[in-house]
């Protein structure tokens, strides 16, 4: 575990890849939820306005899937440019999507590191993304967690015997997930297709230490309808702590 430490990477060396090519299955509604209304604005906005304001932030590639390519294209072209997102076409897996993301990174000059975020997660707060991009500039690869909170079980044989779980030691992987680009190249090389959870776990497959951040809990994934409730009640408090 890591404690924030007090750097700042220099301007413009971390890139930054969006993944946006979900199709939002389990929010269940008829666009996107990328596209949900979030205090006014489309969810999406929200975390890119939040990353692009960040000084240590170069380019922007935002991974969207083919059936909202077009939509992106027509309907949000000046908040792409004011926010200078670059799109790509995202895959059938999130990993696919962050794969052509970085594809689209190396094909122009890229920066020396690489924050990875889901485009669901807009209310990641500026203090861990100070505290994530300082601790993976100091050891390669850091992600932000939150400690779990729940009692955890774990079912040994079918249902009917169950172990407890200290939970001391476990945490939530959030992010952004953060690397240096080397070091994300290398580990989605060797990657060959074998299910991974997040991006982290490829680079755990090298070899490489992930330091873990932790962060506000309040950095949700919007997933269901109603976490969108959640998330206006986080946004409101938020802003008036700000
Ligand atoms: N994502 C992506 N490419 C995929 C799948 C997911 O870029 N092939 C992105 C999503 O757009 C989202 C993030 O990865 O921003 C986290 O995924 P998740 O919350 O699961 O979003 P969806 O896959 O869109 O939702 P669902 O699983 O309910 O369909
Ligand atoms: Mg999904």
């Amino acid at each position: 575990m890591h404690e924030y430490e007090h750097v700042t990477p220099t301007p413009g060396s971390i890139d930054v890849i969006i993944a946006a090519a979900g199709s939002g299955s389990r929010f269940g509604d008829s666009q996107n939820k990328l596209f949900a209304t979030l205090a006014g604005r489309p969810l999406w906005i929200h975390t890119v306005a939040r990353l692009s304001a960040r000084a240590e932030v170069g380019r922007i590639v935002m991974a969207v899937s083919q059936s909202d390519a077009n939509l992106f294209q027509n309907e949000w072209s000046e908040e792409l440019k004011q926010y200078r997102v670059e799109l790509v076409l995202g895959g059938a897996e999130r990993s696919d999507s962050v794969q052509a993301a970085l594809e689209c990174l190396e094909q122009s000059e890229s920066a020396d590191w690489i924050a990875v975020h889901d485009a669901a997660r807009p209310l990641v707060r500026d203090v861990d993304l100070s505290a994530v991009f300082a601790t993976a500039w100091q050891n390669e690869a850091a992600i932000l967690v939150s400690p779990v909170t729940a009692t955890m079980k774990r079912d040994v044989g079918s249902m009917n015997r169950s172990v407890t779980v200290p939970r001391r030691d476990l945490y939530t992987a959030l992010t952004p997930q953060v690397f240096r680009a080397g070091l994300l190249k290398e580990a989605y090389r060797k990657h060959n297709g074998r299910p991974a959870t997040d991006d982290a776990e490829l680079v755990e497959r090298t070899g490489h230490d992930v330091a873990l951040v932790v962060g506000a809990a309040d950095n949700l994934k919007i997933t269901y309808p109603e976490d969108l409730i959640l998330a206006e009640a986080i946004l409101a408090r938020q802003s008036h702590h700000a």
